[in-house]
């Protein structure tokens, strides 16, 4: 949602902040700007579309200069356009500033200045906070970041803002609340980003910003962080860990692609040091570290969205058949506005890739403040939600690029499988003999994950079939409902087709009326509890003249038999099924989309870290 950077130091400006308006690229690309400064002038160039279009627009233009910002834009308020596009700067000329997230008084704001006489030319809400910035910088004659302060203690909503000057080169002052910033601190040389993979290649020393805190960045002068008080905060760096490798394609196409594939060694990575001694201990330290507040939770609270939301079902079920404990999930949309009964012997969980969802942050928040026990499964370390919760996991995925979620979902089911058996363990919900079978299976996993990799090219084959098909559904019951919500999240983001996931035996109470030869399903029917139960609904498609794609355990000769289309993943344990047959799901889409020439990493109208309520 929105990607920033900012730069100051001898280095090629508008070099690195291109570069850097690149790798962000996958958090909004709607249009994107930079604003060039040097002493009494700045430079604004911006267009509408991707980053691309702004290259080839600055070709013939002037972009020699010494400190500068840049934007990298996902549309909230006013269409993409040039004119919308960030940088925005004050009417003067002088204040150059670029935002990521909501101003909601804006028009309260907006009245305002413009009965002192402020013109607006454009439909964004941050237009109106850079005409703040300029109009009490000279009603008070004060320095950038006073007025920077000043204006903000007005505002209400969501930011993370760099502002530069004409009349004070080589600095930037940056602030944020409830949106990401991160400061890397090089030889001589400061970057801001709002992650940190614009300057990984220059600097591991990184400051996280925290909420309402304001930067000043100089060219040759320590930096300094305030809060909105004005008194100065210790400065808190933290050593950074990504390498440049993580953030390339390595040959594959696409980065979904190289993500997908990636998974045998991310599930690798995600048990390392988890599943010991041979599989006859699962270790997750968070859980360990906090033995009291998970035996005695009254309830679990999963709160999160999306993809994320898809793998909190998921961790439902394993939660409530390893631990006998009851668990709720919530999207944390709905959750934060449901005046939720929240007691302090709850434990809430939130789950999020980027650790930067503003709603499910704000799910966290009202957690807290109820004085839940709040833990956090994240991916990004150092982002918003693990440093918002009292105790966390981290999936250990590695970065992911591709805006639909692939290697994040398989990681955050491991997670909860693992966090599931802790507690099992702890509780004494499973015998130590169950919990070292599934230790060993989940050793296995990531071995089982590269053989079903393997129906890649059938996947591929079979995805021109159903390139133009215009709807589909999607069925599972048990463990393999929320499989299908997730298949049929992925195919609607990337190849824009219709789809529904729903609990298969609820089909017959209305969706069943959909089903004709036009109306493909994909049925996730592993060799679990519910299969016959599954046979049937499977039959009640077909019986439709429906045509079915079945994803079935090895061996199967049942659905086999009935189905049009079947892909044979290997025989795991029904809690473990979900990691192996969403696999197929995730190629189904990808070729689909790559059939009708869709962009895959940057699927139209999405962002991948959604920042904004
Ligand atoms: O970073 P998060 O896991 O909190 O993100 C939640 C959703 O925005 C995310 O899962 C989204 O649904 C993805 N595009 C799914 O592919």
């Amino acid at each position: 949602m929105c990607g920033i950077v900012g730069y100051v130091g001898d280095g090629n400006v508008y070099k690195i902040l291109i570069n850097g308006l690149y790798r962000l690229e996958y958090r909004g690309y709607d249009s994107a700007g930079i604003a060039l400064g040097s002493a009494g002038k700045i430079n604004i160039f911006k267009t509408v579309g991707k980053v691309d279009n702004l290259v080839n627009f600055c070709k013939d233009k002037d972009t020699d200069c010494t400190f500068g910002i840049a934007h990298t834009r996902w549309a909230t308020h006013g269409a993409p356009s040039d004119c919308n596009a960030h940088p925005h700067y004050s009417e003067d000329g002088n204040i150059a500033l670029v935002h990521n997230g909501t101003i909601e008084n804006y028009k309260l704001l907006k009245e305002a200045l413009e009965e002192h006489g402020c013109r607006f030319h454009t439909q964004t809400d941050t237009e109106v906070l850079v005409q703040l910035v300029s109009w009490i910088r000279h009603e008070n004659q004060c320095t950038l970041v006073e007025a920077v302060r000043e204006a903000l203690k007005q505002v209400i909503g969501a930011y993370a803002i760099a502002v530069i000057a004409k009349d004070d080169p080589d600095t930037i002052v940056a602030a944020r609340k409830q949106s990401p910033l991160v400061i890397g601190i090089g030889d001589n040389e400061t970057f801001l980003a709002s992650d940190a993979t614009p300057f990984v290649e220059y600097t591991k020393d990184v400051v996280y910003l925290e909420d309402e805190q304001i930067a000043l960045i100089r060219k040759g002068k320590p930096l300094k962080i305030f809060n909105f008080e004005n008194e100065e905060s210790t400065i808190n760096v933290k050593k950074l860990e990504l390498s440049i490798s993580q953030l390339e394609k390595g040959g594959y196409p696409h980065f979904m692609l190289k993500e997908i594939f990636e998974q045998p060694n991310t599930l690798l990575d995600c048990i390392r040091g988890r599943v010991v001694q041979g599989g006859k201990k699962v270790v997750l330290n968070g859980v360990n570290d906090n033995k009291d507040k998970f035996l005695n939770a009254r309830r679990i609270i999963i709160v999160a969205c999306g993809t994320s939301w898809h793998a909190s079902l998921i961790g439902k079920r394993l939660l409530q058949d390893m631990c006998r404990i009851p668990v709720e999930v919530e999207y944390a949309s709905e959750f934060r506005y449901s005046n939720p009964v929240i007691t302090p012997d709850d434990v809430v969980i939130a789950i999020s890739q980027s650790g930067e969802t503003a709603d499910t942050l704000a799910a966290v928040e009202i957690a807290r403040k109820a004085g839940a026990f709040v833990y956090g499964i994240s991916n990004v370390v150092g982002s918003s939600i693990p440093r918002n919760t009292d105790s966390g996991t981290y999936i250990h995925v590695g970065p992911e690029i591709g805006v639909a979620s692939t290697k994040a979902f398989t990681g955050q089911v491991m997670v909860l499988t693992l966090l599931a058996l802790t507690i099992a363990e702890l509780k004494g919900t499973m015998t130590q003999l169950e919990i070292e079978e599934m230790g060993q299976w989940i050793l296995r996993i990531p071995k089982i994950v590269e053989e079903v990799l393997g129906l890649a090219p059938q996947i591929e084959r079979l995805s021109l079939i159903y390139t133009y098909a215009r709807n589909f559904l999607y069925l599972g019951r048990g463990y393999s409902y929320p499989v299908a919500l997730e298949g049929a999240l992925k195919l609607k983001e990337i190849s824009y087709i219709h789809a529904e996931g729903y609990p298969a035996a609820e089909m017959k109470h209305g969706p069943i009326a959909l089903i004709d030869a036009e109306m493909p399903s994909v049925i996730i029917a592993p060799n679990d509890h519910l299969y016959e139960k599954i046979v049937s609904n499977v039959q009640q498609v077909k019986s439709r003249g429906g045509s079915t794609i079945a994803i079935v355990t090895k061996g199967d000769t049942e659905i086999s038999s009935i189905a049009n289309h079947v892909l044979e993943v290997p025989k795991v344990p029904e809690m473990l099924s979900p990691i192996i047959t969403t696999i197929p799901l995730q190629l189904l889409s990808y070729y689909i989309a790559i059939n009708k020439e869709k962009d895959v990493d940057m699927p139209r109208n999405l962002a991948k870290s959604v920042t904004v309520e």
